[in-house]
């Protein structure tokens, strides 16, 4: 299964994407997870891994990929026809300069800016939605596809190639509203879409719950201290934070049972 986490800036997508590895991982699933934040540079971090070479980086550079891009849109054949990966490529087809591994979890880069004026991003969605779409994985096998804030993902169509997809709320009226427009971009796709609410108290998890459908919440995380920690010294998380892994267990029953 593929599961993208997606949510505004600093909700707890890359912390709820640590999590659900470290828990898959010690589930026995062989587990990847997929950076395709450009811009967020401390997922490794939270995993306990060194950056391993982007996967942009080794199929020759941003800038390659562009050349190709363009002049796929000239052509007669469009840029639809433009394949990077096989149909059956696979979890092992990845070189493995670009798999960073720290026990049960694997960490996958798509792509990171790297200089001012270096050009937008969308080869970098282009790479993230194709490598996704044509990833076959076997039964065993969980990626979680750590995603860039808001909702441009949604605009390079990443979401084609995952199978659900988990947003992370934090108390703020503007993830109410994203969560809202996520759900209905999730819906025209087909796709499974739950919420998590994070960092939250009782009486904050009441009030947002008056403004979102109850059967799509499927967890609630409290502000932990040791997370908050973690994420304030860009320590590793896993292992560091027990207490949040019933919550953990609960939304990862949540996505299984619907
Ligand atoms: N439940 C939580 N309790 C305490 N701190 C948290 C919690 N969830 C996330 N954080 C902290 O909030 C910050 C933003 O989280 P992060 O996962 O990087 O967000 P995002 O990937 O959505 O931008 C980090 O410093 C992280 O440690
Ligand atoms: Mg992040």
């Amino acid at each position: 299964m593929k599961i993208l986490i997606c949510g505004k800036g600093g909700s707890g997508k890359s912390t709820l994407t640590a999590l659900l590895a470290e828990y898959y991982g010690k589930d026995g699933k062989k587990v990847m997870v997929v950076d395709t934040d450009e811009s967020n540079l401390g997922l490794h971090r939270f995993l306990g891994v060194n950056h391993p070479t982007d996967l942009m980086d080794q199929m020759g550079g941003k800038q390659e990929l562009l050349g190709k891009m363009m002049s796929a849109m000239k052509s007669s054949e469009g840029i639809m026809n433009l394949q990077l990966f096989d149909q059956e490529w696979k979890l092992q087809d990845i070189p493995p300069a670009c798999i960073a591994e720290n026990g049960t979890v694997r960490l996958l880069s798509i792509g990171k800016i790297h200089h001012a004026g270096e050009g937008c991003a969308c080869p970098m969605g282009f790479v993230a939605k194709q490598f996704l779409k044509n990833l076959k994985l076997l039964d065993n096998e969980m990626v979680i596809i750590d995603t860039e804030a808001g909702l441009e993902h949604f605009g390079r169509g990443v979401e084609e190639g995952a199978d659900a997809v988990l947003m992370v709320l934090d108390p703020s009226y503007e993830s109410v509203l994203l969560a809202k427009k996520a759900a209905d971009m999730a819906a025209s796709l087909s796709l499974p879409m739950y919420f998590v609410l994070n960092k939250v108290t009782q009486e904050i998890s009441t009030q947002m719950r008056k403004d979102l459908p109850a059967d799509k919440i499927i967890g609630e995380i409290p502000v932990d201290q040791n997370l908050l920690s973690a994420g304030l010294a860009g320590k590793e998380i896993t292992g560091s934070s027990q207490s949040v892994m019933p919550v953990i267990q609960n939304i990862i029953a949540g996505i299984k049972s619907s």
